[in-house]
């Protein structure tokens, strides 16, 4: 009898794009009453990047995509799945982002398909991406993240409009037979009880388009920004205890921890919480804002990019986010790291 080799998925690439506009909290001092040292003390933000308007979710999904790609040394006919995740899509209902991004990218005859859970996007997409080829279904995956969240801001309203930001991140996760090089664990869940902490009501089944929805901003996002605050700091630290303890590894031995970068007080209670050391927090809160679900990617392009990212390193990526999701991921980074 054969008996087949077991396959691992494998963290192979990271690209990332950023669209050129700087919303700085300057700026926002002009457009809603706030200051510049609320922001930076409440959320630790002090800029955020603006697509420009003909610039879609697709365009800046397409661009991080390229660069995850040219990265990865594979070819783009050996991509055999591209999985989208954003609450920004290019049309709401159809045709998905990743269905769009597939034919800027050249792919084609390949399953590609949307997801939506808000912040923990990524994370999401890198469990369906583990499970497609661990099963063996598929073998190079291109996984996406990518926000134009201007898209749904209030900008009259202060309590959002200074929190989130613009952008994408994509990678490439492959097929691979070293277990040294696979994903140690994952873990996603989500509490639809807390689904009225963050909700766009607008366009959807309960409320189409109509003068109610544009007299009520019913378009824009809504938060309960304390309440999300304090049950993000519990639930991220819990999961990340969780994992840790799962697979036996202390919080001191892991180089890059990669939070959801939405509030620089959330991230420090949790890794205060974590016994996490300073230069172990990946932070990119301060100049890229809440990008939502290429938030984490894009936090792990700016440690590649910069060098500090090496081949075989160990991250932690903790995430949390509308629905209400949240989700954390323990592996390591098995592509080839930039020598600086
Ligand atoms: N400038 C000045 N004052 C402000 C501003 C502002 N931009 N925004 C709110 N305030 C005021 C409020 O009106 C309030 O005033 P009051 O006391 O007179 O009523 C006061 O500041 C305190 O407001 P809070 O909402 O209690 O402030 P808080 O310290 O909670 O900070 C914030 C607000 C930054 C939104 C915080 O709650 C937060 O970061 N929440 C979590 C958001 C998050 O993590 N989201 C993750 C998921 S995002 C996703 O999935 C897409």
């Amino acid at each position: 009898m054969s008996q087949t080799k077991p396959v691992y998925a494998s963290f192979r690439s990271i690209g990332a794009y950023v669209p050129e506009k700087i919303l700085s909290n300057a700026d926002l001092e002009k457009m809603v009453d706030t200051t510049d040292e609320w922001i930076v003390k409440r959320t630790g933000i002090k800029e955020r990047r603006i697509a420009a308007e003909d610039e879609h979710t697709s365009d800046m999904g397409t661009k991080a995509a390229e660069l995850a790609i040219r990265r990865s040394e594979i070819a783009k006919e050996e991509i055999d799945l591209v999985i989208c995740a954003t609450v920004t899509p290019d049309y709401f209902n159809m045709p998905s982002t990743a269905c769009i991004i597939s034919n800027k990218l050249g792919i084609s005859n390949v399953q590609a398909f949307d997801i939506s859970a808000a912040c923990s996007g990524f994370v999401y997409l890198l469990s369906v991406a583990k499970a497609f080829i661990e099963s063996g279904m598929k073998k190079n995956v291109l996984v996406i993240g990518a926000e134009k969240f201007s898209s749904i801001v209030d900008y009259t309203d202060r309590s959002t409009c200074i929190l989130f930001g613009d952008g994408a991140g994509a990678a490439i996760i492959s097929a691979t037979d070293k277990k040294e090089e696979g994903f140690i664990d994952l873990h996603a869940s989500a509490d639809g009880a807390y689904a009225d902490f963050l909700v766009t009501p607008a366009p959807g089944a309960i409320y189409p388009v109509s003068q109610k929805v544009i007299d009520e901003g019913l378009n824009f996002v809504q938060m309960k920004g304390n309440e999300t605050f304090k049950l993000a700091v519990k639930t991220l630290t819990k999961d990340v205890k969780e994992i840790l303890q799962k697979n036996n590894i202390n919080s001191e031995d892991i180089p890059h921890f990669i939070p959801h970068q939405a509030n620089y007080r959330i991230i420090k209670a949790v890794g205060d919480a974590l016994k996490m050391r300073e230069d172990q927090v990946v932070l990119t809160v301060g100049k890229y804002g809440n990008t939502s679900a290429a938030s984490i990617p894009m936090a792990l392009n700016d440690i590649y990019e910069s060098g500090r990212l090496q081949t075989g390193e160990l991250m932690l990526l903790d995430t949390f986010g509308g629905g209400l999701t949240w989700a954390s991921a323990l592996l390591p980074f098995a592509g080839k790291a930039i020598n600086k």
